[in-house]
């Protein structure tokens, strides 16, 4: 081994990434702050192998950007792969290594086992996020069978000890669990076939105790909306790592000679504190990931769901869209319910004809009706589900994704259509293009409500094929309605990946509007996934998921977290309700273009009953930050919240941006000034001081605002 090995420097704003290689295999030397010009790498990296102990191998191979059996690591391998089970050790050695710009792709073979395979590594330099990527081929004679091929593995600094994942369950998406690195193997395994309620594919790594803006932290996330392994694994001889990739069922995957299976990315940045990274990634996701129309103006959705379910009839239609116009609706979402058959969720998926016993006319009356107030309309699909109930199925039963002689579990009454069929994705986008066209439709709300189990085609597992196909079958769609937006739903937000992303713009992150769970939720969402893209609607008074009964102001006020909307009857609201929705309406028509570029910061707060967050423009001009008691503080003075991401040295006008202070007021012998009028201050004070707050009754809500003062 050479003296001076060879390394490659990617740089960013503020991150380096090192790759040196030493040994067969480069490693991640480094990633972390921004090593100075200067530093003297070749110095550094000449004593870069670690020392080695007694009892064990006599030598060291350190944690390689692939790691092999064959160089005796002990950990989870990048690479399980077989001959009809021979030839499952292997030694790819690095044939190629190049670097263009900030990307590097580093070659690797092992001729003897016909194995070819490319690492791509790139840092974007603005936000300091970095992506890798993995394609394997198949150069030999005979098949390879492929159990395990990560996406990426990446050493963990050694001072890390917790991690900190995201599960749920259906309407109670992103709940926080923190556990230890101790050692062993952490693996989080989805097998729901889709991105999953259970286990978001986000992992925050780092030292013990990080917070919001104290620690050391990595965030990693794996661009996949099928099965997937999450893994974190701490070895004795030091190693930490974390490697993620995609979970294939037995036998899923089998390289022909020649084939290549390229990998779902593995995106990653280091930084001091999650807010920090969360910013990273907000930036990473709004240049490169999102289709451009997310960064046009949010406008404001009225979805029927809630209001009628299947109660579908053209005259309750236009008056609800009346209604919603009313109190600021900019687009009209038609929900489910309006397809052939399907009069309750027993039957018609796959039966995508606009139904003619409920709208003789088709849907024009409600589009016309939409479009005369001016409004933008949308519908919904669930392209990849069929009920057996549907003329579809008694078409085409041979469509659906099942595994002979097992009987496949029915959710929600629906099977799940192999969209990786040719003629499956055919009959979806003619009927798809052919209803954006007639009715000029802007935006689809794309669902997706039951997992994927015992997917197969008769005999083999098809899972992993499902989420390509889909985003083929949604770019061939983009392809001839170039102006359709497209929302990723999946009862709620069960595919919320950077895969989907690059397809769809937005993302309906729960079907809980109950905004006490919601806030959380969103909480969990946000600190992946930028705002402007979160589907955040308020809902009845009485939430239909839990029942719990909130003001207009608490809903109103997680709703402008992020793409503000209505879910409710607004035929049903009070004129004074009408006024307060309007008032929220109108705050974010006023904040939205900026909103869209905001930096976005969670605010720990003393009480684990207040949640806080808040959103700061670019130029420092604007911030609103919210806080939502959801339970009642033990305290009976409620302090102060030091507000984050401000200039200190500007001074901003601190503002009661929701209209609730009467609702307050009864709850506050005293309440804080700034409450009932406007008060100025400097933004030192209100990141160091904070805001005092008023006494907060369980289920309210705060909105406030900070606003630069020009005349200073
Ligand atoms: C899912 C969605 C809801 C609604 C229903 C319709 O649950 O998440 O918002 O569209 O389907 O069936």
């Amino acid at each position: 081994m050479s003296t001076h090995p060879a390394f490659w420097r990617l740089d960013g704003a503020s991150t380096t990434l090192l790759v040196v290689q030493d040994h067969a295999v480069p490693r991640l030397f480094w990633c972390g702050s921004k090593l100075n010009e200067q530093v003297e790498i070749d110095t550094l990296l000449v004593h870069s192998d670690s020392a080695l102990a007694f009892g064990g191998l006599d030598g060291v191979t350190p944690l390689s950007l692939f790691p092999q059996a064959s160089t005796a690591y002990t950990g989870s391998p990048a690479l399980n792969a077989h001959r009809n089970g021979t030839q499952f050790a292997h030694n790819l050695t690095t044939s190629r290594v190049e670097q263009k710009d900030n990307s590097l792709t580093i070659e690797l073979q092992d001729t003897n086992a016909g194995l070819n395979l490319v690492l791509c590594l790139t840092l974007d330099a603005d936000s300091d996020v970095a992506k890798l990527t993995t394609t394997l081929t198949n150069t030999a004679q005979t098949a390879l069978t492929v159990d395990w091929l990560a996406s990426a593995t990446l050493p963990m600094p050694s001072p890390y000890r917790e991690c900190l994942t995201q599960h749920g369950r259906w309407g109670l998406e992103n709940q926080t669990h923190r556990r230890s690195i101790a050692p062993g193997r952490i693996d989080i395994s989805n097998l729901h076939g889709r991105t999953s309620h259970e286990h978001a594919p986000n992992l925050v790594c780092g030292t013990a105790g990080f917070g919001d803006d104290s620690g050391d932290v990595m965030f990693t996330h794996l661009a996949w909306s099928g099965n997937f392994s999450l893994r974190v694994e701490r070895l004795s001889n030091g190693n930490i790592s974390v490697q993620s990739g995609i979970l294939f069922l037995p036998g899923e995957c089998i390289l022909q000679p020649g084939e290549q299976l390229e990998t779902p990315a593995v995106v990653f940045t280091r930084g001091s504190g999650m807010n920090q990274c969360t910013q990273r990634f907000h930036r990473y996701i709004r240049s490169s990931v999102l289709p451009a129309w997310t960064r046009n103006l949010r406008p404001i959705h009225a979805n029927s769901w809630e209001a009628l379910y299947f109660d579908h009839n053209v005259s309750a239609l236009q008056s609800l869209i009346d209604a919603a116009a009313g109190v600021g609706a900019e687009r009209f979402v038609l929900d489910d319910g309006w397809f052939r058959h399907r009069r309750s969720d027993n039957a018609g998926l796959g039966d995508w004809f606009v139904d003619e016993t409920i709208y003789p006319d088709g849907l024009h009356p409600i589009v016309e009706h939409v479009r005369r107030h001016g409004m933008q309309f949308g519908l919904w699909f669930e392209p990849e589900m069929i009920n057996a109930d549907s003329d579809l199925y008694r078409a085409h039963p041979e469509w659906v994704l099942q595994i002979d002689g097992v009987e496949t579990p029915l959710a929600r009454n629906q099977l799940v259509l192999d969209i990786a069929r040719q003629d499956v994705s055919d009959y979806l986008f003619e009927r798809i293009t052919s209803l954006v066209h007639e009715y000029a439709i802007d935006y689809i709300k794309w669902d997706q409500n039951r997992d994927l189990v015992l997917a197969g085609d008769g005999s083999r597992a098809r899972a992993a094929a499902q989420p390509r196909a889909l985003y083929q079958l949604i770019q061939r769609i983009l392809a001839v309605c170039p102006s359709l937006e497209i929302e990723s739903c999946a009862s709620g937000g069960a595919r919320a990946d950077l895969a989907i992303l690059e397809h769809t713009g937005r993302v309906w992150a729960s079907d809980n509007i109950d905004p006490i769970e919601r806030a959380r939720i969103q909480q969990g969402f946000l600190r992946f996934m930028p705002p402007e893209i979160m589907g955040a609607h308020v809902g009845h008074k009485s939430a239909h998921l839990t029942g719990r009964v909130t003001s207009l102001h608490t809903r109103a006020i997680v709703a402008l977290q992020g793409q503000f909307g209505f879910e409710l009857d607004a035929r049903r609201l009070d004129p004074h309700d009408v006024i307060t929705l309007q008032h929220y309406t109108q705050l974010y028509k006023n904040n939205r273009h900026w909103l869209a570029q905001s930096s976005y910061w969670q605010v720990s707060t003393f009480s684990k009953a207040l949640i806080s967050s808040g959103q700061v423009d670019e130029s420092q001009d604007h911030a609103l930050f919210s806080v939502v008691a959801i339970g009642n503080m033990h305290a009976t003075r409620p302090g102060h919240l030091p507000l984050k991401g401000l200039d200190p040295h500007k001074r901003y006008s601190l503002t009661l941006e929701s209209i609730n202070v009467a609702d307050l007021a009864p709850f506050n012998k005293i309440i804080p000034a700034w409450c009932e009028n406007q008060v100025s201050t400097s933004g030192e004070l209100l990141m160091k001081i904070g805001v005092p707050l008023p006494v907060m009754p369980p289920q309210s809500a705060l909105l406030i605002g900070c606003h630069r003062e020009f005349n200073q």
